[in-house]
């Protein structure tokens, strides 16, 4: 077979590893591996990997030392063009004249959205592998990347909170996820925030400073509140603002992490969920699947329908949510 690999959307620590595992498990089952660059853009550009002696498929030595480095070596995108059914159509006729039989689509839920749509129009086995930090994703209790941008955040609010607490001030620190909390709540309590602001459950800035001036008289001398991009007030400069003009005992900073979180060598979690999975995209594949997701749930790997995976945002846990508030006390 002739399988073809990309990455799209937001890029993931981890995106590599997972493009390493497809292309040595297939060439190790006889099978021939053709690198897409800049996800489906660039496959509508025929924008294809071309190895140093000109060869269109990528060879064993094509992934050296990859596992380690953040980004992707294929390169992503988000495409505008793609998302029209004449897009799709001829992406689809592309395939064909490139003779290619499948597709491991690797990224987030527009990445899967993308692969479903394309499927409409064109015959091929197509398996994903979830690589974005968002941890947005059914069908996997965690994405490539999640683990290791929770570690940035953290490692970030880490510093803050010494500074935080040699001024006595209160930090406001913006992480991404512009529908899920998952890394707003991972990271509050990996660093121990006393506050947490999603998209999920409401923010209330009078609630906020009231809680804020309880922290206080319970002797805190600072407090760190993690607050994702999609909370619904607008962001940590949005509720920085309200802030100064409620009863909230703390003078404000404002931190946004952003696009940092996207970086970065994977840790060893992460490295270790995009090689099973890549390996396993694989062998689905060749064992006949299509228009699923490879995940890991609770250890097991899975293949869940792409209509299934992309229903939705995972729920947070709310276990966590609660251990949250007990501990920040
Ligand atoms: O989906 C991954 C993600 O990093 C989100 O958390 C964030 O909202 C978005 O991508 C940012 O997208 P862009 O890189 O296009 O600004």
């Amino acid at each position: 077979m002739r399988i073809g690999v990309f990455c799209s959307g937001g890029d993931s620590p981890g995106m590599n590893a997972c493009l390493r595992a497809v292309v040595r498990s297939a060439l190790d089952a006889g099978h021939e591996v053709v690198g897409i660059l800049y996800g489906y853009e660039g496959l509508l550009a025929e924008d294809f990997f071309i190895g140093p002696s000109g060869e269109r498929v990528m060879g064993l030595r094509s992934v050296s030392d990859i596992l380690r480095r953040g980004g992707t070596i294929l390169h992503s995108s988000r495409s505008e063009e793609f998302r029209t059914d004449d897009g799709q159509r001829k992406a689809a006729d592309i395939l064909r004249r490139h003779r290619i039989d499948a597709l491991v689509p690797i990224g987030g839920d527009g990445t899967l959205r993308g692969a479903m749509a394309l499927a409409r129009f064109w015959e091929g086995r197509i398996v994903a592998c979830p690589g974005t930090i968002d941890n947005d994703l059914i069908g996997t209790d965690f994405t490539i990347g999640f683990h290791t941008a929770v570690d940035t955040a953290a490692q970030a609010v880490d510093k803050l909170r010494d500074t935080a607490e040699s001024h006595r001030r209160m930090f406001l620190v913006e992480v991404m996820g512009r529908h899920s909390g998952y890394i707003a709540l991972y990271t509050a309590l990996v660093s121990g925030a006393e506050i947490v602001c999603l998209p999920e459950t409401p923010t209330d800035v009078e609630q906020m400073a009231a809680h804020a001036a309880r922290l206080k008289s319970r002797g805190k001398t600072s407090v760190i509140a993690v607050v994702a991009e999609g909370d619904e007030l607008g962001g940590a400069m949005a509720l920085h603002v309200r802030l100064k003009a409620s009863t909230c005992p703390f003078d404000t900073r404002v931190v946004t992490l952003g696009h940092l979180q996207r970086g970065g060598s994977p840790v060893p979690v992460d490295r270790i969920l995009a090689s099973r999975l890549g390996d396993f995209a694989v062998r689905g594949i060749l064992a006949g699947k299509t228009g699923v997701l490879a995940g890991e749930i609770r250890g097991e790997l899975t293949l869940t329908p792409f209509e299934q995976a992309c229903r939705g945002h995972k729920p947070l846990p709310q276990e966590l949510l609660a251990l949250l508030e007990t501990l920040s006390a």
